[in-house]
Order: C-alpha cells, then sequence, then structure tokens
C-alpha cells in the first residue's frame, strides 16, 4: 500500500445481503474512496457469530458478501479485502482493549441494549464486547478514517475512547479514528415502519430492499411503502415515510431535495413511489450482474481473500507486536 495516503478500515456483517441501507449509508461509498485512500475492507464474521448463526448458512453468506463487495467495486488489488477471521491479530488485540474497557461504558451500547432485548435468550459476552472487536478491527490498521452509517457512530466514539485512554497509559501509540458517515443517507429507515433503521433482521421481507432483489421485487416492495395520507411529495417534519423516499431518490439519483419536490409537484405517491424504485433497481442492476459473474468464479474469489488476509495480517502483526511490549509482554523472538 502506498504509504502517504491516508488509512481507512470498514467492516460489514455477513448475516445475509446486503440491505439498500448497508448499501447507501456504507458500502455506496467505500469504492470512491479507493482513489484517494489506501483502504481496508473486511466481511466481519467473528462479529456474526454474536447471534446464533447456522454453520453452513454463515459460510455461504459469506462468500456471498466478499462477492457483492467486490461487485460493489472494491478492487481486491488496490485495496484489501478479506475476511475477519482469516488474521487473529483482530481477536487478539481485541482482548488488550477490553483490559482497557469499562463494563459501564460497554452497558451504555444501545445496538447492546437492543440486540440484547430482541435475542433475549441469548445474551452472550461477545455480543456485550462486541464493540471492543470493533475497535479493535480499526486500531490493529491504525485507521484515520472509517465510513459508516449513523448506527455505528456510537462504536466508533468507544474506538476513539480506548485508543485515547491506552494512549494515555502507554504513551502515544494508536491512530484516533474519525467517522466518515454520509450527509444523506447515513440512516436508510424501514419501508414499512418509517421510524425504524432498514434491517435485514426485520421480520416483515417489504420492509427492506436486498441489493440483489430483481426489479420487480424492488419496485414492488416501493409500491408498498408506508407513506401518509397527505399525498405530496416534500420533506418536512413528521412524514417520516415520504422523507424516507426522499433521502433514497436523491441518493440514488444525485437529484437535490427541492428538485425532486419540483420534480413530482401535483402528482400523486403512486408516480412517486415508482419513479423511486425504479432509480433503485437500476442503479443496481449493474452490481446483479457482476455479482453473478464473481460468484462463478470462485477460485478468483479465493485468491483474492486469501491475498487480502496475507497483507493484512503483515499489517497487524506489526502494530500487534508493539502493542504486546507497550503493555509489558516478554518479546517471543
Ligand atoms: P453492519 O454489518 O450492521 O452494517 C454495515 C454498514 O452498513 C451501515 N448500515 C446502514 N446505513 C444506513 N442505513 C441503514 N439502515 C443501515 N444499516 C446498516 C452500518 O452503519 C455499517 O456501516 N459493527 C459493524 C461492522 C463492523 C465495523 C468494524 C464497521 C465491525 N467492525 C470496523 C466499521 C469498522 C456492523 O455491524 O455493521
Amino acid at each position: 500500500m502506498e504509504n502517504e495516503k491516508k488509512l481507512i478500515f470498514s467492516g460489514i456483517q455477513p448475516t445475509g445481503t446486503f440491505t439498500l441501507g448497508n448499501y447507501i449509508g456504507a458500502v455506496r461509498n467505500w469504492a470512491p474512496l479507493q482513489e484517494e485512500y489506501n483502504c481496508i475492507y473486511s466481511i466481519v464474521d467473528l462479529h456474526a457469530i454474536t447471534v446464533t448463526q447456522d454453520p453452513a448458512t454463515l459460510r455461504k453468506h459469506s462468500m456471498e458478501a466478499y462477492a457483492l463487495l467486490l461487485a460493489c467495486g472494491i478492487d481486491p488489488k488496490r485495496s484489501i479485502a478479506f475476511f475477519q477471521s482469516h488474521n487473529p491479530s483482530h481477536a487478539e488485540l481485541s482482548w488488550v482493549l477490553s483490559c482497557a474497557t469499562q463494563f459501564g461504558e460497554l452497558s451504555r451500547m444501545t445496538q447492546f441494549k437492543d440486540k440484547s432485548a430482541k435475542h433475549a435468550d441469548n445474551i452472550n459476552a461477545g455480543l456485550f464486547t462486541y464493540p471492543v472487536l470493533m475497535a479493535a478491527d480499526i486500531l490493529a490498521y491504525n485507521a484515520d478514517l472509517v465510513p459508516i452509517g449513523a448506527d455505528q457512530k456510537q462504536h466508533l466514539e468507544l474506538a476513539r475512547n480506548i485508543a485515547q485512554r491506552f494512549n494515555q497509559r502507554y504513551g502515544d501509540f494508536f491512530t484516533v479514528p474519525d467517522g466518515y458517515i454520509p450527509k444523506l443517507g447515513a440512516r436508510v429507515m424501514s419501508l414499512q415502519n418509517p421510524t425504524k433503521k432498514m434491517s435485514k433482521s426485520d421480520e416483515n421481507p417489504n420492509a427492506c430492499i436486498l441489493i440483489l432483489d430483481d426489479k420487480d421485487t424492488i419496485v414492488r416492495k416501493f409500491k408498498r411503502a408506508v407513506t401518509d395520507s397527505e399525498a405530496c411529495v416534500r420533506y418536512a417534519e413528521g412524514k417520516d415515510g415520504i422523507n424516507n423516499l426522499i433521502t433514497i431518490y436523491s441518493s440514488m439519483t444525485g437529484k437535490t431535495v427541492e428538485e425532486i419536490e419540483r420534480e413530482f409537484d401535483g402528482k400523486g405517491y403512486g408516480d412517486f413511489k415508482l419513479a423511486v424504485g425504479e432509480a433503485v433497481a437500476d442503479a443496481l442492476e449493474p452490481i446483479r450482474t457482476e455479482y453473478a459473474k464473481l460468484m462463478g468464479d470462485k477460485a478468483y474469489l479465493k485468491e483474492c481473500y486469501t491475498e487480502g488476509a496475507e497483507r493484512a495480517r503483515r499489517i497487524t502483526q506489526r502494530t500487534l507486536s508493539k502493542v504486546y511490549r507497550k503493555v509489558g509482554f516478554v518479546d517471543a523472538r
């Protein structure tokens, strides 16, 4: 990797096909960032097992997620694209960092509260320490910037606090990372309950667009999207459903909110929903095509992720040995 450029790290869980929320809030921004930065993107499979996973399904979803990452424009030669479990440094650093993280801090994480309410039968220790592993992902590479959606902001804040605490205790070492959160689309909402974020774990399949959904499915889901009774396409408080659709349409077409309001002046929600559905389906079409091609060449995918993990390990082994030295472990060699 070229040294003078700043470094980006981000990750996504392989818990199913990426949603339109994952795409607009995060993954879509990852490819263009390759122009200006050294980028490292990971399929974070260690994070995925904090909720119960069927092993065969997790393996399948992980391969699919890797192919999707490349289909979304991540160049595995220029950037590093790998599976988190292929680099043991993440889990190792996570242990050290967990000893610099307070129980109280982790208890305040809203995602932990939400997920433990949702999976009351499996509130495992990994679910609780999940944000420490995320901090390790980022700090192991001394990343400068972390492109994420708004729901990961609190976790990033914690990573910053852990880095600062470590630096205070052991001397300046970790880069304190900044978030890179898009102005538009940082929180794409459910199509069925627009006060809730769009999530692949939503039980209602109409609530969520998957980026591999075909055009008919996408258009149908948008047609069924919950709106309001005003029948006027304008961005305003209390119009959560329409605001969400305007945001999605704007981020797909590049049109401003004012342009969109003008475009649909005097038209009904039916026309608007159809336009949003078509814009999304057309924008995602090339990804579907590329994905199908990549899934047909497993040998190529394997070559990419194997090489990605090797390059990732080379970076983090150096970080880890410096960290071990700083905390006072005896040199292994
Ligand atoms: P994950 O897998 O839940 O989501 C991946 C990315 O998608 C964003 N996102 C959204 N953005 C806008 N609207 C939505 N409805 C929406 N849903 C998801 C997320 O903010 C995220 O950026 N803990 C992370 C993965 C992770 C990570 C990391 C990220 C692990 N280690 C290190 C950055 C750096 C997660 O579960 O994301």
